[in-house]
């Protein structure tokens, strides 16, 4: 049987598997976790220790209709402006109850698109941030910019805002295919956009760019990837695009048949994937790519690599507070998230409360299969050295977790003494893989396809 065959045959090309930033995964939250329980959480931080921010802004100029992200256009900055000001009181309610000397090792204002905001708006929240915590020596702070909504003056405030990263939405290139999922950007936009970060002094630049996309060929993805290579952007994510128009309306204006078969999507993944390696990018994870000496490179070869809501990342920081509707923040207790809609969140900050909606106290097996699920989404692998000596596992116990696995996936995963490893070959089925030491209900899993 070849490997596609053998892919098939285990559910690669039919299953639907989230893709991990979380475990136990966003739709297993309930509504027993309360603002209470976000601020005991936020008063248990041990004075002095660093922790990471995300700043959640939920509005876009225009919605493209790819997008399945929580976002809302407008083209007005009135609902931005009154949105400004509840953040702000959030921020400062924070500030109130974050135990003493804390700072930020990661700052991450993500959307929607933060650059929406006019340069004096940034310029407010950063200071209102730094009003509360002030960056740690080796910070990060990071925005989503959408090349089509940034210029010189909001660049500038950025930069004056101590931004040094930059993460550029790219998509693909090819005019039918940005027609088709409405969303019109320019490589000269885009190029531009690269060119006034680097003129601040803003080297680290992560772009993101889709595989599956209506109308999308190997061809066009090559010349796509071509394209973003002559930029030299530092981290790339290649993301899988998700078509969920039962949750994401807008991808209604998306005809399905235009979309490529899922073992389409494969050829398409790793087509893109080939592009990168013969550039000299690292693979990092299930769906990035990193230059040589970039963070992530480095913390892929130093084993603290780490997976967030945001994806892959080397901050090692145990606690992410994310602020803004429907943001969702972790502690070493559990989950917290915001309230999803702009409205409930508003009225819960005016009332001088925390937004908290929903979330999950960590119990049981949690932690530990949490740390499993990561280390395969990171690694390809599982350190069992790790996992004995931190969630004292004995031989036994530890074997007892990787039958399942090592049965069903014979002849794709490898075992070593106490560590396990995903083949090469078979990395395409490292989510599906992961599902299995996934314990909640799986019918509730998620919705994007595993591939
Ligand atoms: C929250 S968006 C913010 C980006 C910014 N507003 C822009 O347009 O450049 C971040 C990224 O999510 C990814 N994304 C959005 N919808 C997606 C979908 N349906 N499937 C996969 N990735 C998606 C896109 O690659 C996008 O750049
Ligand atoms: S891709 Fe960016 S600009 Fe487009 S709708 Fe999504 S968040 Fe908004």
């Amino acid at each position: 049987m070849d490997t596609k065959t053998q892919f098939a045959k285990l559910g690669l090309f039919d299953a639907k598997v989230p893709r991990y930033t979380s475990y136990p995964t966003a739709p297993h939250f309930s509504n027993d976790v309360t603002p209470t329980d976000f601020e005991g959480w936020v008063k248990a931080i041990p004075a002095g220790n660093s922790i990471s921010l995300y700043i959640h802004v939920p509005f876009c100029r225009r919605l493209c209709w790819f997008c399945a992200c929580r976002t809302q256009g407008t083209q007005s900055d009135d609902p931005v402006r009154i949105y400004l000001q509840t953040l702000k009181a959030e921020i400062a309610s924070l500030g109130q109850i974050l135990p003493k000397g804390v700072t930020l090792s990661r700052l991450h204002w993500g959307g929607g698109t933060p650059t929406l905001l006019a340069p004096d708006m940034m310029t407010e929240l950063a200071q209102a941030i730094a009003d509360i915590a002030p960056f740690a020596t080796d910070y990060e702070f990071s925005v989503e910019i959408d090349p089509n909504e940034i210029d010189e003056a909001r660049l500038d405030a950025l930069a004056a805002a101590g931004m040094n990263r930059a993460s550029i939405g790219v998509q693909d290139f090819d005019d039918d295919i940005q027609k088709t999922i409405g969303r019109i950007q320019s490589f000269d936009i885009t190029k531009k956009a690269v060119e006034m970060i680097r003129a601040r002094g803003i080297t680290s630049l992560n772009a993101d760019i889709l595989y599956g996309l209506p109308h999308q060929t190997k061809e066009r993805i090559t010349e796509s990837v071509q394209k973003l290579l002559s930029l030299s952007p530092d981290r790339v994510a290649l993301y899988g695009y998700a078509h969920v128009p039962w949750m994401a309306k807008r991808q209604q204006m998306i005809p399905s048949d235009a979309l490529p078969t899922p073992q389409e999507r494969l050829d398409l993944f790793e087509t893109a994937t080939q592009l990168f390696m013969w550039d000299g990018y690292t693979e990092i994870g299930i769906d990035h790519f990193a230059l040589k000496g970039d963070g992530l490179d480095v913390a892929l070869r130093t084993g603290k690599l780490r997976r967030n809501f945001q994806g892959y990342t080397d901050d090692t920081a145990d606690v992410l507070i994310g602020l803004g509707a429907s943001s969702i923040s972790r502690f070493p207790q559990g989950y917290a998230q915001n309230a999803s809609s702009t409205s409930a969140y508003t009225a819960a900050v005016r009332a001088g409360e925390f937004a908290t909606a929903r979330g999950h106290t960590f119990k049981g097996e949690d932690l530990l299969r949490s740390r499993i699920i990561e280390m395969l989404m990171c690694t390809f692998g599982i350190d069992g050295a790790e996992l004995q000596r931190d969630f004292g596992l004995s031989d036994a116990a530890l074997m007892a977790h990787y039958r399942e696995v090592t049965e069903k996936f014979e002849g794709m995963i490898e075992t070593v003494g106490c560590q396990l490893s995903i083949k090469p070959e078979a990395r395409a089925m490292t989510r599906i893989i992961a599902r299995h030491f996934d314990t909640y209900d799986l019918s509730k899993a998620g919705h994007s396809s595993a591939i």
